[in-house]
């Protein structure tokens, strides 16, 4: 794929999109990640003399009343702090005021401006990828550089109905994200394991036969366990079960053989709650009226030879209910035994996996950890991103 380091950017109207749906609360950016990840393209951009209007969706815009709270201003303000720059901010998505502001720009500077989502209130204009739509935006600016990665999993104006219009390349967090979860999925070194997490097997079923095709072990923890280990016939109490899924687990293990590891042991409560008594025990004494929270320590010591050795290492979804304290320890030993391979390439697949990470601090230990959530998903699942397949090839 085209990157923006293959094209000249001088004087020229650089159309960015970056996925900036950041977690708000009250107003306030509660985790600015995925601005820091923006940051290195719009750096470049700048370095090189572009004229950046920069964009990106927040949250869902299903009515005006919904505007209020998700304006990108904040996003605008805390971006010109980390880049110690002015972003000047234009509340619209269309229209004079937008298009004047485009035609003032100098070399090296940027604007932003309003969430293209706020063109769903009529029509769902951004998330239909309204034609007339792509057309406009993409008229706005001479080249499209596409690095929302987040977002790549959406066929959206703001994304492949620009692309659809005018030259496209990837920014270097779309290209990072490809090499990195594109590398291990289609290439990588081995041994490859997976670790799979999270409460749902219905929610991983295609990333579960996908990296059962590639990986050398696929562990699988986390609440979606219970079903697997139903299937190999065990007492699992009240533990979460999808049974309707129990069939597809014993033919996924009947296939897979020894590929799949379980676990051994797992922390077992007498509710859902975060102080609930709770015990460890081995999952071939599960009680009858108790519920699995998290994985045991006999199963993280052995997930952890499991990972010995290994070159290549995806990890997504948590080992438990790690919100709760007494339920977090198994996902955290897991996180921390990643962290600590030094010879592998070590990924986190976005979601509630890279947020446990970044809050325990292990951020800088791992080689990649993705910006996306349901864009890493369907990639790890092997699907192809229409935000991907609109950027040009080489
Ligand atoms: C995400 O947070 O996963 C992306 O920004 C996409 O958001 P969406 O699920 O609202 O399309």
């Amino acid at each position: 794929k085209k990157t923006v380091e293959d094209v000249e950017l001088k004087g020229r109207k650089v159309l960015l999109r970056a996925d900036l749906n950041v977690p708000m609360s009250d107003g306030e950016i509660t985790n600015d990640n995925r601005i820091v990840q923006a940051l290195p393209t719009i750096k470049y951009v700048l370095e090189q003399g572009g004229r950046i209007i920069l964009f990106s969706h927040l949250g869902k815009v299903k009515s005006e009343e919904d505007k209020k709270d998700k304006t990108l201003q904040p996003v605008a303000e805390r971006l010109a702090e980390l880049l110690d720059k002015d972003v000047p901010f234009v509340p619209h998505t269309r229209g004079d005021a937008l298009e004047q502001a485009v035609d003032k720009l100098e070399d090296g500077e940027l604007l932003m401006f309003e969430n293209t989502r706020f063109e769903d209130i009529d029509g769902k204009k951004e998330s239909g990828n309204d034609a007339e739509l792509g057309k406009y935006w993409a008229s706005l600016g001479d080249i499209f550089v596409n690095d929302a990665f987040g977002t790549a999993h959406r066929s959206h104006a703001s994304n492949v109905g620009i692309g659809s219009n005018i030259e496209t390349v990837s920014g270097y967090l779309m290209k990072k994200e490809i090499d990195f979860i594109g590398g291990a999925i289609d290439s990588p070194d081995r041994p490859f394991v997976a670790i799979l997490g999270g409460a749902k097997v219905s929610d991983k079923i295609g990333v579960i036969k996908n990296v059962l095709d590639k990986a050398d072990k696929v562990i699988i923890g986390g609440g979606m366990a219970y079903t697997f280990l139903k299937a190999q016939g065990k007492e699992i109490g009240n533990s979460l079960l999808e049974a309707d899924k129990v069939e597809l687990a014993k033919s996924l293990l009947d296939e897979a053989g020894d590929k799949i590891v379980l676990p051994s042991d797992v922390v077992v409560a007498e509710e859902f709650d975060a102080d609930a008594k709770h015990k460890t025990v081995s999952v071939d004494e599960i009680p009858s009226d108790m519920e699995g929270l998290d994985i045991g320590e006999d199963t993280v010591t052995n997930f952890k030879e499991v990972l010995q050795g290994a070159r290549t290492v995806v990890w997504n979804g948590p080992m438990g209910v790690f919100e709760m304290e007494n339920f977090a320890k198994g996902t955290i030993g897991v996180c921390r035994a990643i962290a600590e391979l030094t010879d592998a390439k070590t990924i986190i697949g976005g979601g509630d996996s890279a947020a446990a990470a970044m809050d325990l601090g292990y951020a800088d230990d791992f080689s990649h950890i993705s910006t996306g959530g349901g864009a890493s998903l369907e990639y790890l699942e092997g699907k192809e991103l229409p935000g991907l397949s609109v950027i040009d090839d080489k």
